[in-house]
């Protein structure tokens, strides 16, 4: 950032760079949501501390992947790096992905480790680092260890990076002779208050990510405040509201999307975990002091906006609702006001499963524990805490996608999403909620926008803006392959449950417009699953207008699990209709979409495979290798969330 004010061109020259900021290590980093990044950091931050490396963390994007070849053999490069999806690598691997896919390198000089991040009910778990480790293994490279995995659908990925953090420092200790030394902290950032800096504009300062630069440019909008033209509720119960939000793209003509696309929102924090956490640093009368930051080292890229206030951070830029991982606790015990609270803090920290446990019965915030390792003690305080190390601990604030379930021939200039706000309930306490982030957030916005606001909102929503004019979300669109066949009589078969639902109204309002303009439109079944035909069937008049309008094209076949004794699934409709479903499939080549929780995709898969299967009278390994090709060719595609 610097270098680019000062007009020098940063390198993309890996080696180049590690010369020239005189590093011995670099961590890379490819990170879709944030968590590749954290640990990246993280790992960064620690290597220096325990073994007195000279580190950087690097974005994979940021540099030449052939570059990567000329690191020096003394020096040592480690590879975090996710996969999602079908096996696809993140947005800022992709260049590393493709010149892996393409090229013959040579490596005879890199010395690497690896370590991935995946989801194990997905497909392709942990593809991505197993495609590079492969590729680096084919250009001569040399792995100094075993590549290390994270699995997140256990939930364990922070858990699994720990575990193989450890045995990283133990090769560093016994193969790599990198001496350990006791150096308990070192800040990366320097943090002053400072009256005098100009008072800056909270409300409208920017999202922590920007997203208008070359990395993401391709697949995403810049961050916008974006006005609501109106919200309303699709359903509500005790225990979940599912809001319909219309934004209003008028005002911003740079900004255009697609049926199918996905609308990220950027959520801020509720005021009550704001002021839990101002207050248990200390930092209440002092919230909105101007602050200057500043990173210690060239090499770090600054995640939060500067000048900013404590209150600022923490409720639009730092993710302060997350549960502490038991690293931080670890971590918090070295700057324990009083012994009692050390041993507390170190004793918490220990072991992996009590740990897991406390989680599971607390899923306690960072102002929570700080409140509760002192709590026993009226006269401790954390007023010493470093506060660059509430800074470097808290994962930067990351945007929630939602699905459009707009069509943009439709509505060019008004693209809706469909949530559901949920809280979670604790694992091990069914009876105490979670409050989920950003759909919080958007109930508070839609309450305050429909003056249906009964209870004072947990949320600071004023702007400068007044009431009349309309209330902003910060958002940005990113593109999707969830897309509609380009060909209108193309036959398509979507699955869904609960608002998996939201693009599919987006698909069908887009082919009901095409046939209300004479075009001839192909066959279209469309499954979908709520609890009940009374109770959470959104968007059900609508879909009996489409309906009417497609009564030849289009068959909705709708699953109701809590309507009689017997519970009744998408998947278990999916199977009843395989006569037709298997004919469209094969004989007709239709596309498939699938669109909901992640295990009702998997469930659905398995059937339509077993449909498949029986139909074509195919061995296992036939029906399997159908499927990959239709993935493959995105003729079944899925668009799913855990
Ligand atoms: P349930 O909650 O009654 O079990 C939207 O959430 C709908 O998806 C609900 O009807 C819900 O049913 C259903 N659902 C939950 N898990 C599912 C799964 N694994 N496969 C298909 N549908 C599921």
């Amino acid at each position: 950032d610097a270098a680019s004010r000062s007009g020098v061109k940063e390198t993309r020259d890996i080696a180049q760079k590690l010369e020239q900021a005189n590093k011995q290590l670099v961590i890379f980093w490819g990170s879709q949501s944030g968590t590749a990044e954290g640990f990246a950091n993280r790992l960064a931050r620690e290597c220096h501390l325990r073994f007195g490396l000279e580190v950087m963390a690097a974005d994979l994007s940021d540099y030449n992947s052939k570059t990567i070849a000329l690191i020096p053999q003394e020096k040592l490069a480690i590879f975090i790096i996710s996969t999602f999806g079908e096996g696809d690598p993140s947005d800022n691997t992709t260049g590393l992905w493709e010149w892996i896919n393409k090229s013959d390198a040579s490596m005879p000089l890199l010395r690497y480790v690896a370590f991935g991040l995946g989801n194990g009910n997905y497909k392709y778990y942990n593809k991505v680092i197993d495609v590079v480790d492969a590729a680096f293994q084919r250009f001569g490279a040399q792995r100094l260890m075993d590549v290390g995995r994270a699995d997140d659908a256990e939930g364990a990925s922070e858990e699994d990076f720990l575990a193989w953090k450890e045995d990283l420092f133990t090769l560093f200790r016994t193969k790599l002779d990198y001496v350990e030394r006791v150096v308990s902290y070192e800040p990366t950032l320097s943090v002053v208050e400072d009256e005098s800096l100009e008072p800056i504009d909270l409300h409208h300062g920017e999202p922590v990510q920007k997203l208008d630069n070359s990395k993401t440019a391709a697949t995403c909008s810049p961050v916008t405040a974006l006005p609501i033209k109106q919200s309303y509720e699709l359903f509500a119960d005790s225990k979940r509201n599912c809001l319909h939000m219309e934004l209003d793209l008028s005002s911003h003509p740079e900004l255009h999307y697609k049926t199918g696309d996905h609308l990220a929102i950027w959520p801020s924090s509720p005021d009550s975990e704001v002021d839990r956490l101002l207050q248990a640093l200390g930092l209440t009368d002092r919230a909105n002091v101007p602050l200057s930051i500043k990173t210690l080292d060239s090499t770090i890229n600054l995640r939060v906006p500067t000048p900013t206030t404590f209150a600022a951070l923490f409720r639009y830029y730092l993710e302060i609702c997350a549960p502490v991982s038991r690293d931080t606790v670890t971590s918090l015990a070295i700057f324990a006001p009083t012994q009692a609270c050390k041993t507390l803090l170190q004793n918490l920290g220990k072991d992996r499963d009590s740990y897991a446990d406390f989680l599971a019965r607390t899923h306690i915030t960072l102002g929570r524990l700080l409140q509760a390792a002192i709590a026993s003690e009226p006269s401790a305080s954390w007023q010493h805490l470093p506060f660059a190390w509430v800074i470097e601990t808290l994962s930067p604030i990351q945007p929630r996608y939602y699905s459009i379930s707009s069509s943009s021939i439709v509505a060019p200039r008004n693209p809706t999403i469909t949530a559901v706000v949920s809280d979670i309930s604790l694992p091990a306490d069914p009876t105490t909620n979670i409050p989920g982030l950003a759909t919080n957030y958007l109930l508070a916005h839609h309450q305050a926008t429909s003056f249906t606001l009964s209870t004072p909102s947990d949320y600071n929503l004023d702007g400068p803006e007044s009431a009349l004019e309309g209330r902003k979300l910060f958002a940005h669109i990113r593109k999707s392959k969830f897309r509609l066949p380009a060909l209108a009589l193309q036959p398509i078969i979507m699955v869904a449950a609960g608002t998996g639902l939201a693009p599919f109204r987006g698909f069908l309002q887009e082919r009901a417009r095409l046939k209300q303009m004479g075009k001839n439109v192909g066959r279209m079944l469309l499954f979908f699953g709520c609890r009940n035909a009374n109770e959470d069937y959104i968007y059900k008049d609508e879909l009996a207008e489409l309906q009417a309008v497609l009564s030849e094209e289009l068959r909705i076949i709708t699953a109701f699990s809590r309507q009689s004794d017997k519970k009744i699934y998408v998947q278990d409709r999916v199977q009843e209709e395989s006569v037709e479903l298997g004919a469209l499939l094969t004989a007709s080549d239709a596309n498939l979409f699938i669109c909901g929780s992640a295990s009702m995709a998997r469930e659905v898969g398995q059937r339509v495979i077993a449909v498949i299967k029986k139909r074509k009278a195919w061995s296992e390994e036939d029906v399997k290798a159908w499927a990959e090709v239709r993935k493959r060719s995105s003729k079944w595609q899925e668009d799913i969330w855990s």
